[in-house]
């Protein structure tokens, strides 16, 4: 029987972090079996806060290794390298012939790096979104796991799919829906400042790769308040962040406890996030480990990503012949 496919990536542009895990990657792990995955190095949607070289194929090296280490069987899964697979941008370019300025524009993640970055904004930020249906699509993808940021640039994805079978009067492409484990919300991890998701460049954010001294450093200096002064109290958004990432990592015996404290208004924030903190590398030490020993075997990882390349232009290369005779190319000869 067939199984549904899977496509998602990560950008190579730092150290995976925990919302990249628990937003994305430990879904990819838990999905593999059971659906046909497509995991990808976004290295080519990267450039566009241009990368030098050297940092480009350090970041893809080093999410290769964090795939494999947080346990992507290569023989289950398609793992690759996105300019691995050129059929991709060729799908892209013909897809940016649908996709409109005004639309584009729109796009919440396009203004945010407008706003991050006011002296680089060129057009692969614009057509960001464009690309992104290319490498969904291009494998006729059912299901993509994500997190909560990239819900609109999935349904512009959605969006892009159903206007080209509209426009040539054929369902080329399945409309590709978010994923997330029981009809789970898509999550979304906050960062240690008090505010807003925890991000690469935001410098907020506790990587796999952090030795525990480093995550016992950022969680105590995360924001917090004077505490409650009333029972029962809401929670204001940097307490809640707190409680949000012990939600995630710990017991919930203990996030039960610490709310009974703070219900009580005997919290104490140290003992939190000393918890927290232990909890944390209960969870990262052993990936960070296997990261580690994973970087030194430079034969294996290019083993996988070729052999990862190889798998995704073969299903590539099938959806763009039967696109480009869908749009008119190779008909008359
Ligand atoms: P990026 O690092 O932006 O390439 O993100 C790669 C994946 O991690 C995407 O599926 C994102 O939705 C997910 N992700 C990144 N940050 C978070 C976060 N703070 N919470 C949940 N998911 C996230
Ligand atoms: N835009 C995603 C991010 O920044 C990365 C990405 C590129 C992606 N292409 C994708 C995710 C296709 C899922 C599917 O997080």
């Amino acid at each position: 029987m067939n199984k549904p496919t899977v496509v998602s990536g990560i950008r190579p542009t730092g150290y995976l972090h925990l919302g990249n895990y628990f937003g994305a990657v430990k879904n990819f792990v838990k999905m593999q079996y059971d659906f046909n995955c497509f995991y990808f190095i976004a290295d080519i949607h990267s450039l566009t806060t241009h990368p030098t070289p050297g940092n480009l194929q350090a970041g893809v090296k080093q999410v290769l290794a964090e795939y494999l280490a947080c346990g992507i069987d290569p023989e289950v899964a398609t793992i690759f390298i996105q300019s691995d697979v050129p059929e991709v941008t060729e799908l892209y370019t013909i897809l940016n012939m649908n996709a409109y300025l005004g639309e584009l524009e729109r796009t919440t993640s396009f203004k945010d790096k407008a706003r991050q970055q006011p002296d680089n904004v060129n057009a692969g930020l614009l057509t960001y979104p464009v690309l992104m249906a290319a490498d969904i699509i291009i494998h006729k993808a059912h299901f993509v796991p994500v997190g909560k940021d990239q819900e609109q640039n999935l349904e512009m994805v959605r969006k892009f799919a159903k206007r080209f079978n509209r426009m040539y009067k054929k369902n080329v492409f399945p409309i590709p829906r978010p994923f997330t484990f029981d009809g789970a919300d898509m999550l979304k991890v906050p960062g240690l400042d008090g505010s807003g998701k925890m991000g690469k460049s935001e410098g907020n954010a506790i990587s796999l790769f952090d030795d525990p001294k480093e995550i016992r450093k950022k969680v105590m200096r995360a924001v917090t308040d004077a505490g409650p002064t009333e029972m029962n109290a809401e929670k204001p958004e940097a307490i809640q962040n707190l409680f949000t990432l012990l939600d995630i990592v710990s017991k919930p015996d203990t996030v039960a406890h610490f709310d009974g404290l703070y219900n009580k208004c005997e919290i104490r924030y140290g003992d939190l996030k000393k918890q927290l903190a232990e909890d944390i590398i209960s969870y990262t030490s052993p990936i960070r480990e296997k990261i580690v020993s994973i970087l030194e075997d430079d034969a294996y990882l290019a083993k996988v990503a070729k052999m990862g390349a190889e798998k995704a232009r073969e299903s590539a290369s099938k959806t763009l012949n039967e696109v480009k005779k869908v749009v008119g190319f190779n008909s008359l000869f």
